[in-house]
């Protein structure tokens, strides 16, 4: 499943990031892609715990935890610490594929990337190209995004992004592991979280509404890995 989480940073948050990002050290893009993508890509980025890097993926992370759309469709159980990239003058990155397994810099600890996410903080409207198309059974999803709202897809889709031909496409992108490692059993909750919402909108109290919560709660029970 590929979903739009909209407004996960404000206005405000946008524009304060965008001056820490423009006063930001960018290094060569290729310092942590694996083996194979490296040669597909070309961009910059802030060097991972870099100062800028930990302060603004703070902040993402803060937003993302009170997101109840984020929560619902990732169901997180590790976060990767948000890096940050920026294309510009032409530059793309060619189809590829996410390592499945990052370490967290600086811990023992390691992520399976379920998840793949792109924050945008720049709008359309700055620069040309730098589409994310991401493929699926379906066919080639392209995500263009206003500045504060971020693409969820599952990391194990082969993606690229398109050449920046005008302006600068400047997002922040990272990984998360999942409690439902499946795409599709992930689905599924997600969906039933929604319908179970809705009818609980439409017809408050209706018996129905606790029920399915509660199919919702034995699959979650069945399918979590902690
Ligand atoms: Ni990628």
């Amino acid at each position: 499943m590929l979903i739009t989480i909209p407004d996960v940073l404000t206005p405000q948050q946008v524009a304060e990031a965008r001056q820490i990002l423009d006063q930001a050290k960018w290094v060569d893009g290729r310092v942590t892609a694996g083996h194979q993508s490296a040669k597909a890509k070309d961009n910059v980025q802030i060097p991972e715990g870099h100062p800028a890097a930990v302060k603004l993926g703070d902040m993402i992370l803060a937003a993302l935890g009170k997101n109840p759309l984020f929560m619902s469709a990732a169901l997180p159980l590790r976060v990767f610490p948000p890096l940050f990239n920026k294309y510009s003058g032409g530059q793309s990155f060619g189809t590829h594929v996410d390592n499945a397994i990052r370490q967290i810099p600086g811990t023992p600890h390691r992520i399976r990337t379920d998840l793949s996410a792109t924050l945008f903080f720049a709008g359309p409207e700055e620069y040309d190209g730098g589409e994310l198309c991401v493929e699926d059974a379906y066919g080639v999803k392209q995500v263009k995004l206003p500045a504060g709202h971020m693409v969820l897809y599952p990391a194990t889709s082969l993606h690229h992004v398109t050449p920046v031909t005008r302006g600068a496409r400047i997002c922040s992108f990272f990984w998360m592991q999942s409690m439902i490692r499946d795409d599709g059993q992930r689905t599924l909750l997600f969906d039933l979280d929604m319908g179970i919402q809705r009818i609980s909108a439409d017809h408050p109290n209706h018996p129905s509404a606790v029920q399915l919560t509660g199919v919702y709660h034995n699959l979650l029970r069945q399918w979590a890995e902690m």
